[in-house]
């Protein structure tokens, strides 16, 4: 983030913090979100049918897959995917079905391909960049070859060390991805976040619908309740900052120390040190920016209540000691004791929408980008967000 968009942020904390003392710090209109967006098997249909087809989606971290030929799948949408890093080290997806009649190629979620990847019913073969290389008993398939059955590869793309894949193959080469990403590169440019290697992944189903999550990152007024005794003690209580974005959500939630620097000069400010920065990538991902790691979560819906969560952390550097894993370990902790409190909070939500018990949510003025959350899903489904 520039230096003075840092300065900018914190300003606004400061005259947030004044307008707070003074009970001025919101307008107080509040709007309705009907219940019904988190218990309906046809909105989530058309979810995954669009947000989770036609949009870029982190699957994974890019130094999980170190040396040419390691792969790993992701099959947390409705298309089967395998992304793999090629002998020329380039990370590509394709689609994990064997060209002749379909069959998965690869089953193991992870693993190193050593020269190709052999289909195992009729061991027609592909290499690392996905190009079919070999038919068994050739002579029976005259119309077949590299150009026409070569694996189906879906648009990839590795950005502040995250692999980003569009499901749908129809798409391929026309996603502007570094356009896509423009609101989140304004947050994150001048950062300095090292090689960004994963560590600790976790994954976990949750008994929530998958937006539920996403709106538990969009605001900080539940802080100093629902994490009372955990994070809550050493941030400002409902005191968040966000852009004015129109697609991918920002939000400073400052921490008390922030304080500190109220009286120095304005040159010296920093942010990273004292806050942590949110970043919704739309539709599913959390990134969170933590003065000396990055947290990633994404969420992917099973069903309309049910919703598959896969993290990570991601580092400077890999840890070379105990002592570095202890620290990172540490973070991970208290990290995960905070999402847990927020998942559980969603899952409660989804008990009484499942029960038909809540018909809709009241939206304050400090929770206005769930709505804006809310209202960007149903631009896209509509078919009024399109990224080409
Ligand atoms: S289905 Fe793959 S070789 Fe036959
Ligand atoms: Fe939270």
């Amino acid at each position: 983030m520039k230096i003075e968009k840092q300065i900018e942020f914190i300003e606004a904390v400061f005259a947030g913090l004044e307008k707070q003392e003074m009970k001025q710090d919101a307008d107080g209109i509040t709007h309705q979100i009907n219940a019904k967006r988190y218990t309906s098997s046809a909105r989530l249909a058309s979810e995954k049918n669009i947000l989770f087809k036609n949009f870029p989606l982190v699957v994974g971290a890019a130094a999980a897959l170190k040396k040419p030929g390691d792969y790993f799948l992701h099959d947390f949408t409705e298309t089967p995917i395998m992304v793999v890093k090629g002998k020329d080290e380039v990370i590509r997806a394709f689609l994990n079905i064997c060209r002749h009649r379909g069959v998965r190629l690869l089953e193991e979620q992870q693993g190193h391909i050593r020269r190709n990847i052999v289909c195992p019913y009729h061991a027609w073969s592909y290499d690392t960049k996905g190009c079919l290389k070999g038919i068994f008993h050739p002579q029976g398939f005259h119309e077949v070859d590299a150009d026409s059955h070569s694996l189906i590869e879906l648009e990839c793309q590795v950005r502040l060390g995250l692999i980003f894949v569009v499901p749908n193959p129809e798409l391929k080469g026309k996603i502007d991805i570094d356009g896509w990403l423009q609101e989140v590169y304004q947050v994150t440019e001048g950062f300095d976040f090292g090689a960004l290697v994963p560590y600790d992944d976790r994954m976990g189903q949750l008994n929530c619908n998958w937006k539920l999550l996403i709106d538990g990152g969009l605001e900080g007024y539940h802080f100093k309740i629902a994490h009372a005794s955990t994070i809550g003690p050493y941030f400002l209580d409902n005191m968040s900052v966000n852009e004015a974005n129109k697609l991918h959500s920002s939000i400073v939630f400052p921490k008390k120390a922030m304080k500190k620097l109220m009286g120095s000069p304005r040159s010296e400010w920093r942010i990273r040190k004292y806050a942590n920065i949110l970043i919704q990538i739309f539709p599913n991902t959390i990134v969170l920016i933590e003065p000396d790691h990055l947290m990633v979560v994404n969420n992917f819906p099973l069903d309309e209540k049910t919703t598959l969560s896969a993290s990570f952390m991601l580092l400077p550097a890999e840890p070379q000691t105990q002592e570095e894993r202890d620290h990172w370990d540490l973070n991970a902790n208290i990290f995960w004791n905070a999402i847990n409190e927020d998942n559980e909070m969603a899952v409660l939500q989804q008990k009484s929408f499942n029960a038909h018990s809540a018909t809709y949510m009241t939206i304050g003025s400090y929770e206005k980008l769930i709505l804006q959350f809310e209202d960007l899903t149903d631009a896209a489904l509509a078919g009024n967000l399109q990224l080409v």
